[in-house]
């Protein structure tokens, strides 16, 4: 398992938790010792700031000069939570301490990084387990939505998977799960998430002891979505109770969840969101001390997407969005989310600097692939297999020496090829291409003149773009039906 920056101190806290009893604090008269409200109450603070402000409790009993005390602990916790600095257990205290909350320690480790965040602007994500209190579609549909938050104000897009190694797993669990962070029963703890990395990084668990809702009727989902996945973007929490990265669970409206200073902290991390780009605002953002800002992260000229003329290199659908390449560039639009994300492709996925000639997706592997000439990559998540493969791997003589386009037909599990007039048939599931390729293409596809640019397989239908124009078609019955520009399909 990865340690990551963002919980480096909680992992630490709660090392020290599990190895280091609670002190003793019953009174030792020799007797049973029932333990009084008082008692109860000193036990939840110790716990609550060994969790969330790396209070270290001696388990000698005596003090250590190098370790802050626990009145000073509670100090930095009344401060948090805008409560009177008086080091002692009030009531106004320990009603905070009792109000649900993220699990996420409230202060930042020592050895905490400045701008732990994804190296990459695509991050997919994926639901494991799942909870009984809500269906299945209500869940994706609150993640979904939850994680659009996100994407509304920055450059970032989600994009959902269906393995188990997406960047972002979201699961619903109880007690121990396997991650030194057992939850506790119902409310509490209601939630955690770890910061972005490999592994466990970015995976959000949700405490299955809790009632969840898609409303305000016990724990509203969406809004402790929100908040997690904040954090496995990299954010800490906000002292502000408008701040949806507040650790408190608060009710609050559902619409416009960001506050500004939400906005700002996740742009320092992503940059801004790149609809409607002035040039002086993406000048504006210097990052002097974080290299990875530095070059391509923020490019300046976008492409004029709704020109008339636009031709695609190549289309693929990539789970539920589908990605047009044109050059070095890279437009992703998603099933449900109506803006579009774009940028270099190298924004996407940093090891591809190239021109993209075709690209297909194969759903039941989770994997794109992506073809230059007579080299190709596999692109699983927005994980890229560093190197190329050579086309002739595939079964094509060396007398190829680039593909148009390609289309995955998952229902036949056979990709088709097209070069030029010709067109190659390969079997994903033998991985062997069809001993009668390559066919001409206008003998079984009648009405489209090649050279095809990019192909398309979607909702039961063949898209094949031509140039500027985009023909459905209907491969049982051999003829198209129905002919569009290609802008249309960017909504403009
Ligand atoms: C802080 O203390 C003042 C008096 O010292 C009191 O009036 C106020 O209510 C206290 N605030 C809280 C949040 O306890
Ligand atoms: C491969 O990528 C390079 C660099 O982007 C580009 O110049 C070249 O045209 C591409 N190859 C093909 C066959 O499109
Ligand atoms: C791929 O293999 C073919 C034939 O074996 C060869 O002509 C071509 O140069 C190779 N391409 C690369 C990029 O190595
Ligand atoms: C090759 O494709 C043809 C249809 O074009 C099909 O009838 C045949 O079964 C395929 N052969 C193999 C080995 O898949
Ligand atoms: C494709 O069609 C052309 C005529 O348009 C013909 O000369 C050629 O032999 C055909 N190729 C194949 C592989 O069927
Ligand atoms: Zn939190
Ligand atoms: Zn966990």
């Amino acid at each position: 398992m990865q340690v990551l920056l963002c919980l480096v101190c909680a992992f630490g806290l709660f090392g020290q938790f599990r190895q280091t009893p609670l002190p003793d604090i019953r009174e030792d008269n020799g007797s049973v010792h029932p333990t009084t409200p008082a008692q109860n109450d000193l036990s939840l603070a110790t716990k609550y700031l060994q969790r969330f402000y790396s209070f270290q409790a001696d388990p000698t009993g005596r003090r250590r000069r190098s370790r802050p005390s626990f009145s000073s602990k509670l100090k930095d916790m009344q401060s948090f939570f805008g409560l009177n600095r008086t080091g002692t257990l009030n009531p106004e205290t320990l009603l905070v301490m009792r109000t649900p909350r993220c699990g996420v320690s409230d202060v930042e480790d020592y050895s905490h990084r400045r701008g732990n965040r994804w190296r990459k602007n695509l991050i997919t994500y994926g639901v494991g387990r799942y909870t009984s209190d809500l269906p299945v579609n209500t869940v994706d549909t609150l993640i979904a939505l939850a994680l659009d938050v996100w994407a509304k104000a920055s450059p970032l897009t989600f994009l959902r998977s269906y393995s188990h190694q997406a960047d972002i797993m979201v699961e619903f669990v109880s007690n121990e799960h396997g991650d030194s962070f057992p939850f506790d029963g119902p409310e509490g703890t209601l939630a955690h998430a770890f910061g972005p990395g490999e592994g466990i990084g970015g995976d959000v668990h949700f405490d299955e002891a809790e009632v969840w809702t898609a409303g305000p009727k016990g724990f509203d989902l969406y809004l402790v979505a929100a908040h997690e996945f904040g954090h496995a973007l990299g954010l800490k929490h906000s002292q502000s109770p408008e701040s949806v990265m507040y650790p408190k669970y608060k009710h609050r409206k559902t619409y416009n969840l960001l506050s500004s200073e939400d906005i700002i902290n996740i742009n320092t991390l992503y940059g801004p969101r790149n609809k409607q780009p002035s040039p002086s605002s993406r000048f504006s953002w210097s990052y002097p001390s974080n290299p990875w800002y530095s070059g391509s992260y923020f490019p300046v000229p976008l492409k004029d997407m709704c020109n008339p003329d636009l031709t695609f290199d190549a289309v693929t659908t990539v789970g539920e969005a589908i990605f047009f390449f044109r050059d070095k560039y890279l437009w992703i639009k998603h099933n449900n989310q109506n803006d579009i994300k774009e940028g270099p492709i190298s924004n996407f996925m940093p090891n591809i600097d190239r021109k993209i000639d075709a690209a297909y997706w194969v759903p039941q592997r989770s994997t794109a692939y992506l073809f230059n000439g007579t080299n190709f990559w596999t692109v699983k998540g927005s994980q890229v297999k560093c190197r190329a493969k050579n086309i002739s791997s595939l079964g094509f003589p060396s007398w190829v020496q680039q593909i148009d386009a390609a289309v995955h037909i998952h229902k036949t599990v056979h990709t088709l090829f097209f070069t030029e007039h010709l067109y190659w048939r390969y079997n994903e599931h033998y991985k062997t291409m069809n001993d009668s390729s390559p066919r001409n293409i206008s003998d079984d596809f009648p009405g489209i003149n090649g050279p095809i640019s990019a192909a398309l397989y979607k909702d039961g239908s063949l898209h094949f773009f031509v140039g500027s124009d985009v023909y459905k078609y209907d491969f049982k019955q051999k003829e198209i039906i129905g002919a569009d520009k290609t802008t249309s399909w960017l909504g403009c």
